[in-house]
């Protein structure tokens, strides 16, 4: 019986992906996101629940898209302020000894010998369980900031993966061997065994020694979540998890198997590469009182947020676009696998318009709503692992800590008495916590 794989998805601010949540009754309440203390109880709760790691999501700017700026960005907080992942690393880890820490680092304006020297040094300060999820920068917001343009799709994934690249020829640079440590004669390093990376690309040129020694997990977890045709490709070529949002169990089995059959066709054995899937989970203890939750999540997220929300992540203005225009139609620029999530959730014969895709994506991001007791959510988690080929999940965030505390002291239990879910951590290091059931 296949068991479940759970992350915690966050974001270092005021709130993640649901809009308006820092307006919750139950919101962080006695902390504060920028302290160290909340991030903590965070980590302590989601290694308490067994988790995989916290997933932290970023953006380097805010959204711009809506109206032609990021005041409605700020006005409704949407995914703002957002603070800088990287810091957390240290203050996770230093909570938590299996814990993963997956940061959200952007290849656009940072040269990939720095980002192979940082992660190495991550992946020693946290004991070997840093992860990298790899993204390109997708919002033109991110490039006005740094004073770029931002470069179509095609031209975006072609640069990361010679940015992955560059990375593993330096992560892989230093043979068994080349650290020889003899006091006696003073040597420390064998430089024949540590070779002088020489790269020389179309979108980088990197020569010289990667600065780290090996370090325990060799290179960082590599996540991805790209889900167009080249994000897929790019994903099952490197990725050691890829991550999706699918609205139904048929999305999510059709993905499965494309990317399995990606994953395969690359040489790699598609069983190593786990998959997972978003899902909101709203529990409690009677499924009364989780729809009451779920309504006032909903009713929380302001209307000019929305759209800005969908702005920012789709890279189109929907101020200026009439809101009952079907979605399908709208070429979006950002990410298309939001889009499609959207597309996806309309009923049978009708076509979802912009306002609702809007509403949808602040409140849930796209992702199904598990709403009901520990046993329905449960039951649709079973689902989700058996007939949409999931491996694991990735928790969206409604208020924090709260959300994850019930899901760890409710729904992971159930699961557990099911024969779904580990009872300890197999590992110490995050790839094989990943790996292992
Ligand atoms: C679950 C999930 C989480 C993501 N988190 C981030 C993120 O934190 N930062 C980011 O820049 N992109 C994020 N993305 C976007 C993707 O990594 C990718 O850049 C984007 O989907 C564009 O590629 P695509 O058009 O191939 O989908 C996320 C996507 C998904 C599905």
């Amino acid at each position: 019986m296949k068991k479940a794989h759970f992350l915690g998805f966050a974001q270092h601010g005021l709130s993640s992906h649901v809009v308006g949540m820092w307006r919750h009754p139950q919101d962080k309440v006695g902390w504060d996101f920028a302290g160290q203390e909340y991030w903590q109880h965070l980590a302590r709760t989601m290694e308490r629940g067994l988790f995989d790691g916290i997933f932290l999501a970023d953006e380097l700017a805010p959204y711009s898209s809506f109206e032609g700026s990021s005041d409605a960005t700020a006005r409704y907080a949407v995914q703002f302020p957002t603070h800088e992942p990287g810091a957390l690393a240290p203050v996770i880890s230093g909570a938590t000894t299996h814990l993963g820490v997956g940061l959200t680092l952007s290849t656009a304006f940072e040269h990939p010998y720095s980002m192979a020297r940082r992660l190495s040094t991550m992946d020693h300060l946290t004991a070997g369980r840093v992860a990298w999820n790899v993204v390109g920068s997708y919002s033109p917001s991110e490039w006005e900031a740094y004073g770029e343009v931002m470069p179509d799709r095609a031209q975006r994934y072609e640069r990361i993966a010679e940015y992955v690249e560059v990375c593993r020829k330096l992560w892989r640079s230093w043979g068994p061997g080349a650290v020889v440590a003899d006091r006696a004669s003073g040597v420390w390093a064998d430089p024949a065994r540590i070779a002088e990376v020489d790269h020389r690309g179309t979108h980088f040129t990197c020569r010289g020694r990667h600065f780290v020694k090996p370090s325990p997990q060799g290179e960082p977890v590599i996540f991805q979540a790209g889900s167009s045709p080249q994000g897929r490709d790019f994903a099952a070529a490197t990725a050691d998890a890829v991550f999706a949002i699918h609205p139904t169990v048929e999305a999510m089995r059709a993905y499965s198997d494309d990317m399995r059959e990606r994953i395969a066709r690359c040489g790699r054995d598609p069983e190593q590469v786990k998959l997972y899937y978003g899902i909101l989970p709203v529990v409690a203890p009677t499924s009364e009182a989780a729809r009451r939750k779920a309504d006032e999540i909903e009713s929380l997220v302001p209307e000019g947020g929305a759209l800005a929300m969908l702005s920012g992540q789709l890279g189109v203005d929907f101020g200026a676009v009439d809101p009952d225009a079907p979605l399908v139609d709208i070429d979006v620029p950002g990410i298309q696998g939001v889009k499609d999530a959207l597309v996806a959730q309309a009923a049978e014969g009708e076509r979802v318009t912009v306002a609702e895709a809007a509403r949808i994506y602040s409140s849930r991001f796209s992702m199904p709503r598990l709403v009901g007791t520990p046993a329905e959510v449960a039951d649709e988690i079973e689902t989700f692992l058996d007939d949409g080929g999931a491996d694991g999940f990735i928790l969206l965030a409604t208020y924090t800590p709260g959300c994850f505390e019930e899901f760890v002291d409710l729904v992971v239990p159930e699961l557990q008495r099911r024969g779904r879910y580990r009872t300890e951590y197999p590992a110490r290091t995050l790839r094989d916590n990943i790996r292992h059931d």
